[in-house]
């Protein structure tokens, strides 16, 4: 088994694409890829990955990660985006960044979530 593992990223209609450690928190490689997992006005205010915010909410798209934190918990049930300072990437991972969020993100109905 390889110790790296694919991320890649949806901004838009871009695609970003690159190889990451195995066991690497997903909001720290993005932003140490220069992709911020923030809205607007939530940049510099936020919790800085304690999970108590939720403000750095991304949409996975492929195989779902099972959330080890009970805010990620909360999130992935009611729909809401997926709390990436709370994930670890364990394997290859396909995510969304979503644009035009102001604080959250949207909610989606689960149906519409696995559509995305
Ligand atoms: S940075 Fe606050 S919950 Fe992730």
């Amino acid at each position: 088994m390889t110790d790296l593992v694919w991320l890649r990223v949806w901004a838009g209609d871009r695609q970003y694409a690159w190889q990451v450690p195995r066991g690497s928190n997903l909001r720290e490689a993005l932003l140490r890829r220069g992709l911020s997992p923030y809205g607007r006005y939530t940049q510099r205010i936020n919790c800085g990955g304690r999970g108590l915010c939720a403000t750095c909410g991304v949409r996975i798209l492929d195989t779902p990660v099972s959330p080890t934190h009970w805010h990620d918990l909360a999130a992935d049930h009611f729909g809401y985006p997926r709390l990436s300072c709370q994930i670890t990437l364990e394997r290859d991972l396909e995510i969304r960044l979503i644009s035009g969020k102001k604080l959250w993100g949207q909610w989606l109905p689960r149906i519409k979530r696995q559509a995305e």
